[in-house]
């Protein structure tokens, strides 16, 4: 055991030097940086000194956090579909990046009922175009896609689903990014297996949340939205329980992974879970009970007809996998966790700079891994 947990530790500082050092002067290809996970990845990346070409659909609203920490100006950005192949092949092209991240996706369960084609034409083929673009485009040389917890088939299971289980999806959201692992398999097994070709790999991660997300349907936004207007918040889904996570965590988990392909090539090529400890499950009544006592306001509703399209209602992610391979561990506790969403919301309309407030969180998260010793980002 000791031997285990001293080798694990030398696992952890190795990776701390792989963020720290790794991505200064790379060239990196963003999918999905005008969204909410991509603009704090992006914010990352810059941070680490890695040169950021961004390629999604405009910003939805100026609330965005693209728009509130100007992010146009710090890194390259280019308006555009990932649904067009040409143009996004070109702008791959003209760029010649060392190692791309795919985070463009249509994200909401609700709209992919309202739209399931738009969202099927976006997550599957999007992802078919970005494996396409990888396989073209020689100088990239390691590809993470961003998928879902969702991509599981969902047996409602109390324990942690692992990498290895079979990938489903009822609702059309949750069936597309179990299509895009599946799609990402096949690449892999068919134009990824040589030692030469880039090496790929996908990112499975839980409900994030954390400051600068305005999405409709997502249950932090409303709760930020109501604050604003001072409204009740209502609550459609009170007892879902969710593997809460602020958005830093995965993203770390995404660095690292990335890292680590392009260093080590196939190894490490494949599905890959970051999702929280398990603590952090909480059901959506407590996650907003905790951000009214963090904010010290806000009030909410459970409306005895609430809507019920079919969700998904537990599923948690085993995570030894990136634990024991990657040396990537979550950092935040439930309270720290709802400290940095109350923080990051609420810092938006102090008047201080929003690109400012995002890199001393990123800080802050950075000095919380290094006292708990679960480093792997600093
Ligand atoms: N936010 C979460 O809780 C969560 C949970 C699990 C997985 N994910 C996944 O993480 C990724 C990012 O999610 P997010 O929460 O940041 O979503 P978001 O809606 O904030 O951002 C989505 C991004 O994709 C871009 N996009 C959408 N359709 C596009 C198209 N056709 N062409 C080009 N760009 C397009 C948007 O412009 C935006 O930049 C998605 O793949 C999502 O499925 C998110």
């Amino acid at each position: 055991m000791a031997v285990r947990q001293s080798s694990l530790e030398n696992l952890e500082r190795q990776s701390l030097r792989y963020l720290s050092n790794f991505y200064k002067g790379k060239k990196v290809l963003l999918t999905g940086d005008s969204g909410f996970k991509g603009s704090w990845l992006a914010i990352c990346l810059k941070e680490l000194g890695a040169e950021v070409f961004g390629y999604s659909l405009p910003p939805k609203s100026k609330k965005d956090n693209f728009v509130v920490t100007d992010l146009s100006s710090k890194i390259e950005h280019r308006d555009g579909d990932v649904r067009d192949f040409p143009g996004f092949l070109k702008y791959a092209d003209n760029i010649q990046p060392d190692i791309a991240f795919h985070l463009a996706a249509q994200p909401l369960v609700l709209e992919s009922y309202t739209d399931p084609r738009y969202t099927f034409e976006t997550n599957v083929m999007g992802t078919v175009n970005f494996l396409e673009i990888t396989r073209l485009v020689k100088s990239i040389k390691a590809a993470v896609n961003v998928t879902s917890d969702k991509c599981y088939h969902n047996n409602e299971w109390l324990w942690g689903y692992r990498e290895n289980d079979p990938m489903g999806g009822k609702d059309p959201y949750s069936a597309s990014k179990g299509a895009s692992e599946i799609v990402t398999a096949s690449y892999k097994a068919s134009f990824f297996s040589d030692i030469n070709n880039a090496a790929i790999a996908s990112a499975r991660a839980g409900n994030v949340i954390g400051g600068g997300d305005w999405a409709e349907f997502r249950i932090v936004p409303d709760f930020f939205r109501a604050l604003e207007t001072k409204k009740q918040l209502s609550l459609r889904y009170p007892e879902a329980t969710r593997p809460w996570q602020h958005v830093l965590e995965p993203l770390g988990g995404y660095l690292l992974l990335g890292a680590k392909l392009l260093e080590r090539g196939q190894s490490f090529s494949g599905g890959w879970n970051f999702g929280p400890r398990d603590v952090n499950n909480y059901s959506v009544q407590k996650l907003v009970e905790a951000l009214i006592s963090a904010a010290g306001k806000g009030s909410f509703i459970v409306p005895e007809d609430a809507e019920r399209k079919h969700e998904a209602s537990l599923l948690k992610l085993d995570i030894s996998k990136a634990n024991h391979l990657l040396g990537w561990s979550p950092v935040l506790d439930f309270k720290q966790t709802i400290q940095f969403v109350v923080d990051g919301y609420l810092g938006e309309t102090s008047g201080e700079d929003v690109y400012g407030l995002r890199v001393k969180q990123i800080k802050e998260y950075m000095n919380i891994g290094s006292e708990n010793k679960l480093v792997y980002l600093t």
